[in-house]
């Protein structure tokens, strides 16, 4: 199967399987994608909901943030987990301030250096924020990518070189594809190609899958 039949696939199942999450709707602000964006790196959707919009119903933009004590946001936190999360938060927001003006940076090198801010995120605010054209890779991403591609049921423990040569090499030419790719792969990984039961069904990519079509032999 060619690479654009795999993004046409994907695209295409994106398109009617997606969640509606405030975080990608199109009005939602580079601020509110850089929280959620933390928010879900160690906590599922549904219990980022509820804790996200309270968040941003109480600051909206970093400087809000920024201007009360970064107790008031670990408070905030509530039950999320890793609540260092919220000083990491507290402190981006702070340097937002400090460095570009209060607003979030648009650039990958700006999102990197700032603290507490990882590849990982910094990738994720660029493409869903901005709508760069990088490869964002996170567990459910690899998973996909192990099994549709590689022909494996896990990816290695943590990513490897070869794996983020071919997220890029799977990336889209087009910004706008790219984006929905990034995050239609991700989609996929959550809701059909689970760690474990996956529906595989259900899956756009069934019948040219490299791990299905290889009998789905079990991670040892
Ligand atoms: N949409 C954009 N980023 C996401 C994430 N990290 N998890 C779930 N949905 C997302």
């Amino acid at each position: 199967m060619s690479v654009s039949d795999l993004h046409d696939a994907v695209l295409d199942w994106y398109a009617e399987a997606q969640r509606d999450l405030p975080w990608r709707r199109p009005d939602c602000s580079p601020w509110g994608v850089f929280v959620s964006e933390v928010m879900l790196q160690q906590t599922p959707v549904v219990r980022v909901l509820p804790v996200w919009e309270e968040w941003m119903a109480r600051w909206p933009t970093p400087a809000d943030l920024a201007g009360v004590a970064s107790g008031e946001a670990v408070r905030a936190w509530g039950r999320l987990g890793y609540p260092r999360r919220a000083l990491r938060l507290h402190a981006a927001a702070t340097a937002m301030v400090e460095r570009h003006d209060g607003e979030v940076p648009s650039n990958l090198v700006d999102l990197q250096a700032l603290p507490g801010v990882g590849t990982y995120t910094a990738a994720a605010v660029a493409a869903f924020a901005f709508g760069i054209r990088v490869p964002v890779v996170d567990t459910n991403v690899r998973r996909v990518h192990a099994r549709a591609v590689t022909g494996v049921e896990h990816p290695a423990p943590s990513l490897t070189r070869a794996e983020s040569d071919l997220a890029a090499s799977l990336l889209p030419d087009s910004e706008s594809e790219a984006r929905l790719w990034n995050v239609g792969v991700m989609e996929l990984g959550a809701l059909v190609c689970t760690a474990r039961g996956p529906r595989c069904d259900d899956c756009p990519l069934l019948g040219r899958c490299a791990w299905v079509l290889a009998g789905r032999p079990a991670y040892d």
